[in-house]
């Protein structure tokens, strides 16, 4: 899903009517929300670090030109300082500290609105800025580092930084983090619900999440929202950063220039730079999408994904940074981005840039299969987002009508895709084999479509990915044990976000489809004791009384039926108009909103998902069509050596110091200059 940072107006003529004044202190647009004060340091005060990882430094100084804040006629002073202090006694300018050059002003301006009056107004206020950057530096010295930019002659911004300790020893040589996007607790207790039986209320068998060493929290929330999107989100998990929505390993700035914002290490270019192991990223979704690539790109914008995969291959190259090798493994849907045209960097055959470097390609679960696991490769399985798992196991039909093929000049449907747990474990052994000197390796990988198909109000689809990351979870296990690396690799499994999703009863969808007012068929709605039992483990045709124990042709751990008459009542906080039975869609993924208007973006319930339901109206702005994230914290299981360190209730950003911690990396030894 795709964010606007100013979504248009809808209401313009109402509210303009009403005569309101715009009010000082913005909140639903910011001028810049990391940077309260006229003077920006990046990265802001309360950033950490690893000692010897990189970053870049950006400072702005803003002359608002009007609106309420306007200053000095709208001229920015040019003539800024930065000073560090490593509070040991040492203080010095920005150049003298890190021993570098002075970088060259840069001049720019941009505008925001002030608040959603203003906005229908259409009177945004203008900032003009000047602004410096510094590239590719390292703190290597532990401690407390303090900042003071100054500017206007009298005015100061302050920065306090924390440089972290490495640890003095590496407890695991190898790290998979399982990355459930979207995935709140409550929706992991639902898919406990219906992918496993109950006797007397006692589960007969658990999920695999259930099953972990250690669980903790972590909170999500976003360095100036409290909602966060996937790509500040994984920033927090990869860098140790909270960030910006739509910001990838970076500090959001103002420039124009989506590619120069301040960057942050992420922890596979760590990984790769200071032990020099394999990296694997593997999703369901199109790999250009933000929690796969923001494990080694940087940008302030989201959306670019040409040139993201672009980096993803051969790294930064515009402003000075750490290499980057490019990732061993690479799994995922998104072929647009490599069959030539529009989608794909310079509009090539990026399948070509990377065999080129020596990758070998994949594009089906047979060759993926089949592949040399000494190779670094690229396996890309579908156009967009790979197949759900639903429609992979139960609607199979629905293939015929999927996202196609990965193949150049090929548009038919895809089949023969694999799922998460395929691509997770054949990743595995490529990372192992290519750990040729012992190092260990890297892996995230994540069930995308959790989130996906949350978003457009899918229950039984995001439930069936969760139910498949679950299983991936177990058979990576198995597989670890298996080649003798179980006992030397954490895995980790959390999500980026939540969605306000929960089960609050049943749904009778017989009675609710036949009857006649959408009054009535709310009496179909189960609550308290009319919720009843799961009938997802009951096998089509029988009864609830009917004890025998069904495994469907999905195998353990799942349903052994996926539309049953009394089915999960589920809803969601915030969503637009939506008409529900709460009946599985057994045509494919839910559209639940279409657009009513040609003259603007106004979501209703669509009239062709779940035509007998009753209607729900929407929570959030009219322009939605899909439901949004939520805020909840979100469990975070763990399991083998370190992972006793994710106990407890933490920040996200803190994710990525336990990593660090457990890989030993991070460094206070300053070779070169
Ligand atoms: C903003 O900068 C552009 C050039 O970068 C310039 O053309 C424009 O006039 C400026 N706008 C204002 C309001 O200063
Ligand atoms: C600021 O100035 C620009 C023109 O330079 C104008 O379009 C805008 O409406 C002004 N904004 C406010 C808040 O006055
Ligand atoms: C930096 O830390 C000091 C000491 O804890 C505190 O007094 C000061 O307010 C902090 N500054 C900022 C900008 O947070
Ligand atoms: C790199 O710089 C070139 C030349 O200035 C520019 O055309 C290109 O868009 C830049 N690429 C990125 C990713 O910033
Ligand atoms: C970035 O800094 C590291 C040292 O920390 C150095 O080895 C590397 O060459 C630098 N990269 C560039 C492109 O200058
Ligand atoms: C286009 O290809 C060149 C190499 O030929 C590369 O340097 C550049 O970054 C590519 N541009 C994008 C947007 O990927
Ligand atoms: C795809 O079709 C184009 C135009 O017919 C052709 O030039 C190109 O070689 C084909 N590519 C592949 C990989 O078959
Ligand atoms: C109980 O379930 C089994 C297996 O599905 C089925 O063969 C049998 O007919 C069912 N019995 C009743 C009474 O529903
Ligand atoms: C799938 O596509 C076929 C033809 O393209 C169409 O007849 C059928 O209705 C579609 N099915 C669904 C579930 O959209
Ligand atoms: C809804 O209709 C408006 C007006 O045609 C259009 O601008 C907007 O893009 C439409 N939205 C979608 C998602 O199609
Ligand atoms: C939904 O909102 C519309 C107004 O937008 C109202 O007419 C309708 O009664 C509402 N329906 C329900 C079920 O609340
Ligand atoms: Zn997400």
């Amino acid at each position: 899903m795709k964010f606007s940072l100013a979504p248009s107006a809808s209401m313009a003529g109402l509210l303009l009517a009403l005569g309101y004044i715009t009010p000082a202190v913005a909140q639903t647009f910011q001028r810049l929300g990391t940077c309260p004060q006229l003077g920006c340091i990046f990265p802001p005060t309360e950033a950490e670090f690893i000692a010897g990882g990189h970053f870049d430094i950006r400072l702005e100084v803003h002359a608002p030109a009007n609106g309420s804040e306007a200053f000095n006629n709208g001229v920015p002073d040019e003539n800024f300082k930065l000073t560090l202090d490593n509070g040991k006694g040492y203080s010095a300018d920005v150049t003298s500290f890190f021993q570098i050059k002075d970088s060259p002003i840069e001049k720019w301006n941009f505008t925001y609105y002030e608040d959603l009056f203003a906005r229908d107004a259409k009177t945004p206020t203008v900032v003009n800025v000047a602004s410096k950057a510094y590239r590719n530096l390292t703190l290597y010295e532990p401690g407390q580092y303090q900042l003071k930019l100054s500017y206007y002659d009298t005015q100061q911004t302050l920065a306090n930084w924390t440089v972290h300790e490495p640890a003095k020893k590496r407890c695991a040589k190898n790290v998979i983090l399982f990355i459930g996007d979207g995935m709140p607790q409550s929706a992991i207790t639902a898919a406990r619900l219906i992918g496993h039986k109950q006797i007397n209320g006692k589960y007969q068998s658990r999920m695999q999440l259930d099953n972990m060493d250690n669980v903790g929290l972590q909170m999500t929330h976003s360095i100036d929202s409290f909602i966060v999107d996937s790509a500040n989100s994984a920033t927090a998990l990869y860098t140790g950063h909270k960030s910006t929505v739509n910001a990838i390993s970076v500090y959001a700035d103002s420039s124009p220039n989506p590619f120069d914002d301040p960057r942050v290490e992420t922890i596979a270019e760590l990984f790769q730079n200071q032990i020099g192991g394999p990296v694997g990223i593997v999703s369901t979704a199109f790999v250009a999408d933000a929690t796969p690539i923001t494990l080694a790109t940087h940008t302030r914008d989201r959306d670019l994904y040409a040139p993201l995969i672009n980096q993803m291959l051969n790294g930064q190259t515009n402003f000075s940074w750490v290499d980057w090798k490019g990732p061993d493994v690479l799994f995922g849907g998104g072929a647009e981005q490599f069959k030539p045209g529009s989608g794909s960097p310079n509009k090539t055959n990026y399948y070509n840039a990377f065999a080129d470097q020596g990758y070998q390609i994949v594009n089906d679960n047979t060759a993926l299969q089949a592949a040399d696991a000494s190779k670094r490769t690229l396996g890309i399985f579908s156009t967009s987002n790979m197949a759900k798992w639903l429609d992979r196991h139960v609607y199979t039909d629905n293939l015929k009508n999927g996202t196609v093929s990965p193949l150049v000049n090929d548009t038919s449907p895809t089949y023969d895709q694999p799922g998460l747990a395929q691509m997770t474990l054949k990743a595995i052994d490529i990372l192992k084999a290519r750990d040729t000197e012992n190092k260990g390796f890297f892996m995230m990988s994540e069930a995308a479509s959790i989130d996906k198909m949350f978003h457009v109000l899918d229950y039984e689809r995001a439930l069936g990915e969760l139910l498949e990351l679950d299983d991936t979870v177990r058979q990576t296990i198995e597989h670890l044990e298996k080649i003798g690396e179980l006992d030397e690799t954490l895995i980790i499994v959390t999500a980026d976000h939540g969605h306000g999703f929960d089960v609050f009863g049943s749904s009778d969808t017989k009675y609710l489809k036949m009857a006649t007012t959408d009054r009535i068929k709310r009496e179909a709605i189960g609550t308290y004791q009319n919720s009843g039992h799961s009938e997802y483990q009951v096998a089509p045709g029988s009864r609830p009384e009917n004890q025998t124990v069904v495994t469907g042709p999905q195998g353990p751990n799942f349903p052994v039926q996926w539309d049953p008459r009394y089915a999960l009542a589920a809803g969601f906080a915030a969503h637009p108009d939506v008409r529900e039975t709460y009946s599985t869609d057994t045509r494919g993924p839910r559209v639940p909103a279409t657009n009513s208007t040609s003259a603007r973006n106004d979501y209703v319930a669509s009239p062709s998902d779940q035509p007998q339901g009753f209607v729900i109206n929407g929570t959030i702005p009219v322009s939605n069509s899909q439901g949004v994230h939520s805020l909840t914290d979100i469990p975070v299981f763990t399991k083998g050596p370190g992972s006793d360190k994710f106990k407890g209730v933490y920040d996200s950003t803190q994710i990525f110091f336990k990593m660090v911690e457990v890989l030993g990396l991070g460094t206070t030894k300053h070779v070169g200059k």
